[in-house]
């Protein structure tokens, strides 16, 4: 109890609070980049486990993200042709950019299993975890 808790325990205890507390949010993760090599790799997560712990910037919407510095909010995944698929009971997806100092380091990637259920505020609460998560950085 006196140890103090790393960045990544941190992120993890707020992936789990996220996928605990809102029904909707079943697969709750971080991703983080490498500018150098154009990569993000898998953080902290919760939910099913997936092979797709690197994605190269450009692919996939999380790829899409790392480039566009831009929510990404796609209500059916199955419309989406730039997309990885990482359980098949995945219907939905909301990805929010991670800026610390202005740049773009990450961002917190969210599946759920219900068709369309992100609205503008789950982009605008999102928003406000990341600002605060850009504070542990
Ligand atoms: N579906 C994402 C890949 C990450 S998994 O959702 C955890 C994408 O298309 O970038």
């Amino acid at each position: 109890s006196e140890t103090p808790l790393s960045r990544d325990q941190k992120l993890l205890a707020i992936c789990e609070l996220l996928n605990q507390q809102v029904s909707y949010y079943n697969w709750v993760g971080f991703y983080f980049a490498n500018h150098d090599n154009k990569t993000l790799h898998l953080g902290p997560y919760v939910g099913a486990p997936t092979d797709h712990t690197v994605i190269p910037f450009g692919k996939g919407i999380c790829g899409q993200v790392a480039e566009s510095n831009a929510n990404f909010v796609v209500p059916d995944v199955s419309a989406q042709d730039n997309y990885i698929a990482c359980s098949f009971t995945v219907e939905s997806e909301i990805v929010v950019p991670l800026f610390v100092n202005g740049k773009n380091i990450g961002q917190i990637d969210i599946d759920s299993h219900v068709i369309d259920p992100f609205t503008e505020a789950d982009e605008r609460f999102l928003e406000f975890v990341n600002q605060e998560v850009a504070k542990l950085f």
